[in-house]
């Protein structure tokens, strides 16, 4: 990056877009404080595309950010916005950013921010560094995403909590945990919490597999099990499968349990604020030294940048070790 070619940058604007995640607040703070120790004025947008849509932009101090590195959600409010999806809501953000001189951004979100970040530095040139939030931990180009390592611990409680009453009541649970096109909760919530079978989206999944495992179970005498679904698995939702698991087991006490939006709050762990922090130093580092349409990610406990292109068409598969591992553990 030749920074003598590069004009410096003087403001810039970050937001947070999408689905929350906890860590993202650490996120936010990382970046403005990054930005004032650089010399840099930051703003914030406020709900995402929406907010810079309709210039609900708001300047940050460093005191803006203070007493939220512990918090959950986000101070800037996320949002989904259909109206940046068309060309029309694009131009006008572009005319509210300029009203405030904004020169660079800072994305915090998963896959549909980034696409929105794409085509819209396709389409204006401003330069934008993207830091991945979302509990689903599905981009590539990072490790880990912002807020999945807290989503796990909160899914991990709650399995801990549900195994002690099927085994009082020698019970069978389904488990819905969140991922809607990602395993990684499941997989992860599974293997921390003893699953007895774990059902991802990234692995082809099949009602006769959870019928052995249980009528497998039964016969050595385990009279209770947790099977943790994936939303996004192709059998469907846990609601489903165990619907059509339950006519082949009609003896059984099947319960359904969906952990839902309680994966998505809470005071983020260590993981997450500290994850939050350097990601948000590094997409304000990556700002001034040039970086453009790129996600600072961190691979390998090193800060990478990879193209926005790459985090949303390249896949982060689920490491084999960990497909194998869930299986072995639950015989
Ligand atoms: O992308 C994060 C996520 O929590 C997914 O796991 C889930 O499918 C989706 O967001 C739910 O989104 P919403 O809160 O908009 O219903």
């Amino acid at each position: 990056m030749n920074s003598t070619t590069e004009p410096r940058l003087k403001r810039i604007a970050v937001f947070t877009s999408g689905g929350d995640a906890p860590g993202m607040n650490a996120c936010i703070r990382a970046v403005v404080r990054t930005a004032l120790y650089n010399g840099l004025e930051v703003y914030g947008i406020r709900r995402g595309y929406t907010g810079m849509i309709r210039g609900d932009i708001v300047k940050l101090e460093s005191q803006s950010v203070s007493n939220i590195v512990q918090r959950g959600g986000t101070i800037l409010k996320s949002a989904r916005s259909d109206e940046f999806r068309t060309a029309e809501g694009r131009k006008k953000a572009y005319e509210q950013l300029q009203t405030f001189g904004i020169e660079g951004l800072v994305a915090i979100g998963g896959n549909g921010t980034f696409t929105g970040a794409e085509i819209f530095y396709n389409e204006y040139g401003l330069p934008t560094v993207g830091a991945p939030g979302t509990i689903d931990n599905d981009l590539y180009g990072t490790d880990y995403t912002i807020g999945f390592d807290t989503a796990v611990n909160t899914a991990l409680e709650a399995v801990d909590k549900i195994r002690d009453t099927a085994d009082s009541h020698d019970r069978i649970f389904f488990i819905e945990v969140m991922g809607r096109d990602s395993g990684y909760i499941a997989i992860q919530s599974g293997i921390g919490g003893g699953a007895e079978l774990v059902m991802v989206p990234e692995v082809a999944s099949s009602i006769e597999e959870v019928i052995e495992t249980l009528k497998g179970n039964f016969s050595r005498s385990k009279t209770s099990s947790i099977i943790i679904v994936a939303e996004g698995d192709e059998e469907g939702g846990a609601q489903e499968v165990a619907h059509k698991v339950k006519e082949y087991v009609p003896y059984a006490d099947i319960k359904v349990t969906n952990l839902g939006h309680i994966q998505r709050g809470g005071s983020p762990t260590a993981s997450d604020r500290i994850l939050g922090s350097r990601l948000g130093n590094a997409a304000v580092e990556g700002l001034l030294a040039g970086r453009k349409n790129v996600m600072a990610g961190l691979i390998n406990n090193e800060v990478v940048y990879t193209p926005f292109r790459d985090t949303l068409i390249k896949q982060k598969p689920i490491h084999p070790d960990l497909l194998r591992l869930a299986e072995i553990l639950s015989t």
